[in-house]
């Protein structure tokens, strides 16, 4: 594959639950993605960036390689592929992208007890990521043989071909669903962006640092609220204190009331509703929180 001087290649997955997600942030960026059905890439039409669809085991190796330049990839996939070539292999992880937050972990079926990691010495253990499990396994010292598999692990128990699993648990309900309980997480992940280590073009380098800049704009305008409120012009001091990272506040005048003011505020804290109970007795009424769509400080 040639590699273009100018368009930024990001590898993303091409379909699943990472690569949902990856598209919904893609789009909060701003990017207008041309999709191509059943292509390689999709273009993206405001900025010069192409994505290519790949799976996401595939997603580490590219980035590596400098087939990709950055890649989106779960934190999961990333590092058994590391460990799989003995670290040798790692592209550079330049920022956690606070999704796709899931659980690698050690699970046993319903019927049978567990005290700690030591019933698993000698256990047979079904995983798609055997590197991540025997590392884990040896710092604690445990040793047990691993069976490779790549895709539908819960059902190795009830084939009798494994005695528990180390699998990535999201919601719970696969688990459930197959009569497994969740003994222990071994890894934690979330969505990763890695970026390759082969020299960029200015060109390249340009489109990371501004897609790095909106990246972090969604980021803060997700946690980031607007907030309003009316309120008696003598509560201003106890109300300001209660806005959870909060500027100092716009206050404006109410026409008509002498004593009374309508308060804004971007707070750069969630909101929650304890906050809002918390102002509403310290004076305030009328309380509304906005969301934010886009920020750039
Ligand atoms: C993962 C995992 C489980 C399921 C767990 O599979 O292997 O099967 O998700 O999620 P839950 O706890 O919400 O039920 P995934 O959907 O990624 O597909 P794959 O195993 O085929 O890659
Ligand atoms: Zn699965």
């Amino acid at each position: 594959m040639q590699m273009e001087k100018t368009r930024l290649r990001i590898a993303v997955q091409k379909k699943g639950r990472l690569a949902d997600e990856t598209f919904a942030l893609l789009k909060a960026t701003g990017l207008t993605i041309k999709e191509n059905k059943g292509g390689l890439f999709y273009r993206i039409k405001n900025l010069p960036i192409d994505l290519l669809l790949v799976r996401d085991d595939d997603i580490p190796g590219f980035v590596f390689d400098g087939v990709a330049d950055l890649g989106i990839v779960g934190a999961n996939v990333y590092e058994e592929y590391a460990l799989n070539n003995n670290n040798q292999r790692r592209a550079q992880c330049i920022q956690e992208l606070g999704f796709s937050h899931c659980n690698l972990c050690l699970a046993l079926p319903n019927t049978e007890g567990y005290a700690n990691l030591n019933d698993f010495n000698n256990k047979t253990i079904a995983t798609s990521y055997p590197n991540i499990l025997q590392t884990y396994f040896k710092k604690g010292g445990i040793s047990a043989s691993t069976l490779e598999m790549h895709g539908s692990v819960e059902v190795a128990p009830k084939l009798g071909i494994a005695d528990a699993i180390c699998d990535i648990v999201s919601s719970g309900a696969t688990l459930e669903a197959n009569g497994l309980q969740n003994v222990k997480t071994i890894f934690s992940s979330q969505a990763l962006l890695l970026k390759t280590t082969k020299a960029l073009s200015t060109e390249k380098k340009d489109t990371i640092t501004k897609l790095l800049s909106r990246f972090e704009g969604v980021r803060q305008s997700k946690e980031t609220k607007y907030i309003m409120m009316n309120a008696p012009r003598s509560a201003l001091p106890a109300l300001t204190k209660l806005l959870p990272g909060a500027e100092a506040p716009t206050v404006m005048h109410l026409e008509g009331q002498k004593d009374s003011i309508a308060i804004h505020a971007v707070c750069r804290e969630s909101v929650f509703w304890e906050t809002m109970e918390s102002l509403k007795t310290a004076g305030a009424s009328s309380i509304l929180v906005l969301p934010i769509e886009k920020m750039l400080a």
